[in-house]
């Protein structure tokens, strides 16, 4: 069954039962069932849609351990310059009620992994302190590195800190210059058999992080963006039409995606069952299979091996000619 049927399912009723300030600008918030029944499992790396009073639907990673089934924890940092999403979850108060999506993930940790590298870069990371749980319960050697300007924008740091007397646990304060910070290019110059990379944060270290990691074995290396890097763009394509066709395999009817449009909102016009989270290639919400047609993917969450058999209906786009989707 395709992933955009499966993920159609209700929104879960829950309650802020605690706010708890982090670091400056971020607090955590913590969900739980307003009866106190267990909630839906998640695995670390998995994230949930909170949909907001003011309409917007937006998502945050769990940073809590997968084994609490009574709890989500998520951490938000409120961004000054954002759609107002951040700045409606920050306006929560204890005891009010708020929609929630059932968790997925699209981050999920390797299981034959015999190390992790955990890369976090600022609020970046909530999924990683989910994935720091999840590894120490399976006894897999990690280490985990926290990069921020200073300690008072550092989210979980006291338990963070408690953590790095083991010895796997760094935390690195830049004071806002990243080159006073972590040195990403050396601590992954080398691979390391059965190692996996995971890393997660603002554009710079997003860029950073891939770059130091591009030598890795294909499939070792993973991360998650949590802000589109660029403005999608909708080309003319090589025939000078502004837009492109779609065609649904199963019943062969074409449908025209103009250059204004995106193709979620036209296979959703026309009534098929597609769910959309983000609206921006990051969550894998709205993944569709092709069977045909040249695609410009222009998702942050599709690997290269998913690439040739996915699509992100939400961002991604024909360079032209018919695209036939397996729906
Ligand atoms: S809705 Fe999130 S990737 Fe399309």
């Amino acid at each position: 069954m395709n992933s955009i049927v499966q993920n159609a399912t209700a929104t879960l009723s829950l309650l802020v039962r605690q706010i708890t300030f982090q670091a400056q600008g971020i607090n955590s918030y913590e969900l739980v069932d307003p009866l106190g029944k267990e909630l839906p499992a998640f695995t670390a790396g998995a994230h949930l849609d909170l949909h907001l009073a003011n309409g917007l639907v937006r998502q945050y990673s769990l940073s809590n351990a997968p084994t609490d089934r009574y709890r989500y924890v998520i951490g938000v940092l409120r961004d000054p310059n954002g759609s107002g999403g951040s700045a409606a979850v920050h306006q929560l108060t204890v005891g009010e009620g708020v929609k929630v999506s059932a968790p997925r993930n699209n981050f999920e940790l390797a299981e034959d992994a015999r190390k992790v590298i955990l890369l976090a870069g600022g609020i970046g990371v909530t999924p990683m302190k989910a994935m720091l749980h999840e590894l120490e319960l399976s006894a897999t050697d990690y280490e985990l590195h926290y990069c921020c300007k200073g300690p008072e924008f550092a989210a979980f740091k006291d338990e963070f800190e408690q953590r790095g007397s083991a010895g796997n646990v760094h935390l690195h304060f830049d004071g806002g210059d990243p080159r006073n910070g972590l040195n990403i290019t050396a601590l992954l110059e080398q691979t390391q058999d059965g190692c996996h990379v995971y890393y997660c944060g603002p554009g710079g270290f997003m860029e950073a992080c891939r770059n130091a990691a591009a030598h890795w074995p294909a499939g070792t290396v993973h991360f998650e963006h949590f802000k589109a890097p660029a403005p999608i763009s909708a080309p003319v394509s090589a025939d000078g039409v502004e837009g492109f066709t779609a065609q649904i395999a199963s019943t062969g009817q074409q449908l025209f995606v103009a250059f204004d449009q995106s193709l979620a909102q036209v296979l959703q016009d026309a009534g098929l069952p597609v769910e959309t989270s983000c609206q921006s290639g990051l969550c894998g919400t709205c993944k569709v299979r092709y069977l045909c047609g040249e695609v410009d993917h222009q998702d942050y969450i599709l690997d290269e091996s998913e690439k040739s058999e996915y699509l992100t209906v939400c961002v991604s786009r024909a360079k032209g000619g018919v695209l036939v989707l397996d729906l």
